[in-house]
C-alpha cells in the first residue's frame, strides 16, 4: 500500500492540465465517491492496527495532495481570466459590433440642403432663444396678431421681450440686417410651440427656412427653384402652389406635390386629394425689406418655409411623430443604411 502511494503522489504532482472539464476529471477520479481516495480507504481498513498509524499518516499524506493540485489547477485557469482559457482565442476577431446610425431627421435635413447648396444656396443659422423683433416685429406681425399669443409662443419669464422662436424665419430678418444682397441662404433649425394641446404634439421641431433676394426676382423664380427642389427630392413633376397668407410675404402661398393615388396608403396620406401639401413660401414683403435695412425698390426676393418632420414622414411613411424622439433602437434602426 505504501508503494501505491507513492506511486499515487508522484502521479498527482506530474499532473497538469487548463481545460475545466479535464480538472473536474481529476476531480472525480481522486476525490469522488467512487475515487481512487474512497477506494484506498476501504481498503485501510483491513490493515492491521499496527501499521495504521503509519499508513494513516501517508493517506493523510495523499489526500493533501489531491487537494494542494486541485487548488493550484483551479488558481492557473482563473488567472487565465476564464474557466474555459485554453478554448479561448485572443487574436479571434471580434463580432461585428453596431455603429450609430443617423436619425431620419438628420438624414432628411442634410439632403434638403445639399438640394439647395447645389444651386448655390449656403447654410446659416441663428438663436433658439431671440427676441420679439426678430421673431415677430420685424416679420411685419401687427402687435395684436394670433401667433403671439401665449397659446403659441414660450415666453422667458425674466423678459417678455425674449422668446423661443417659433419658427426660423427669424434667421431671415437677422441675415437681411447683416449681410447685403445678393442673398441665398438656407436656415436649418430648431423652433418651439406651446401646442401640448394634441396628444400627439411636441412643444419641439425642426424647419428649414429659404431666402433668395436679388434685384429683379420674380415670383417665377421662387415657382421655378421650387420646382426643382421637389423634383430632387420627391422625384416629382408636378408641384401647385395654392395662394396663402402669411405676414411677411405678399403674395402668399402654400406649396403642394402631387404625389399620386396609386395605393390606398396615397389616400391616407394625402386625404384621397393625391396632393401633398409641404411648405409655405412667398415674395418677401416690401416692409420686410425696408424693416431690415434692404430697398424694397431695388431689391426684391422669395422666402420659404418647411417642416423636417413632416417631409420625413412623407419620404418614409412614418404616420406617428412619437417616433422621433421616443429613440426606439428598433425603429432607429431600419435607418442603418441611409446614411
Ligand atoms: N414661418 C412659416 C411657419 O412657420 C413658414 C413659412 C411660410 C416661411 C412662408 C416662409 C414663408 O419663409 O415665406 O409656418
Amino acid at each position: 500500500m505504501q508503494e501505491k502511494i507513492n506511486q499515487y503522489i508522484a502521479e498527482i504532482e506530474a499532473y497538469s492540465t487548463k481545460v475545466a472539464d479535464e480538472i473536474e476529471q481529476f476531480r472525480i477520479k481522486w476525490a469522488g465517491r467512487k475515487g481512487i481516495l474512497n477506494d484506498l480507504f476501504e481498503e485501510f481498513k483491513q490493515v492491521p492496527n499496527d501499521q495504521k498509524k503509519v499508513l494513516g499518516q501517508e493517506m493523510n499524506r495523499l489526500k493533501t495532495a489531491v487537494q494542494a493540485k486541485l487548488d493550484d489547477l483551479i488558481a492557473s485557469t482563473a488567472s487565465a481570466g476564464s474557466d474555459n482559457a485554453e478554448k479561448e482565442d485572443m487574436t479571434r476577431p471580434t463580432g461585428a459590433y453596431a455603429p450609430g446610425t443617423r436619425h431620419p431627421l438628420s438624414t432628411v435635413r442634410r439632403e434638403i440642403l445639399e438640394i439647395f447648396e447645389r444651386i448655390g444656396f449656403t447654410v446659416a443659422d441663428g438663436p433658439e432663444i431671440e427676441d420679439d423683433w426678430h421673431v415677430f416685429s420685424g416679420l411685419n406681425f401687427p402687435p395684436e396678431h394670433p401667433a403671439r399669443d401665449m397659446q403659441d409662443t414660450f415666453f422667458i419669464e425674466k423678459n417678455p421681450d425674449m422668446v423661443l422662436r417659433t419658427h426660423t424665419s427669424s434667421v431671415q430678418v437677422r441675415m437681411m440686417e447683416t449681410q447685403k444682397p445678393p442673398l441665398r441662404i438656407v436656415m436649418p433649425g430648431r423652433v418651439f410651440r406651446n401646442e401640448a394641446i394634441s396628444s400627439r404634439a411636441h412643444c419641439q421641431f425642426h424647419q428649414i427656412e429659404g431666402l433668395y433676394i436679388d434685384e429683379g426676382v420674380s415670383f417665377a423664380d421662387m415657382k421655378q427653384t421650387l420646382l426643382y427642389f421637389a423634383q430632387e427630392f420627391f422625384g416629382k413633376a408636378k408641384i401647385r402652389l395654392r395662394p396663402s397668407y402669411f405676414p411677411f410675404t405678399e403674395p402668399s402661398a402654400e406649396m403642394d406635390v402631387y404625389w399620386g393615388l396609386n395605393s390606398e396608403a396615397d389616400y391616407r396620406i394625402t386625404k384621397g386629394t393625391g396632393w401633398l401639401e409641404i411648405l409655405g413660401c412667398g415674395m418677401v414683403d416690401p416692409n420686410v425689406l425696408s424693416a431690415s435695412g434692404i430697398d424694397p425698390e431695388k431689391y426684391s426676393g422669395f422666402a420659404f418655409g418647411m417642416g423636417i418632420e413632416r417631409i420625413t414622414m412623407l419620404r418614409y411613411q412614418i404616420d406617428d411623430l412619437r417616433m422621433y424622439f421616443e429613440n426606439d433602437v428598433r425603429f432607429l434602426r431600419q435607418f442603418d443604411r441611409m446614411v
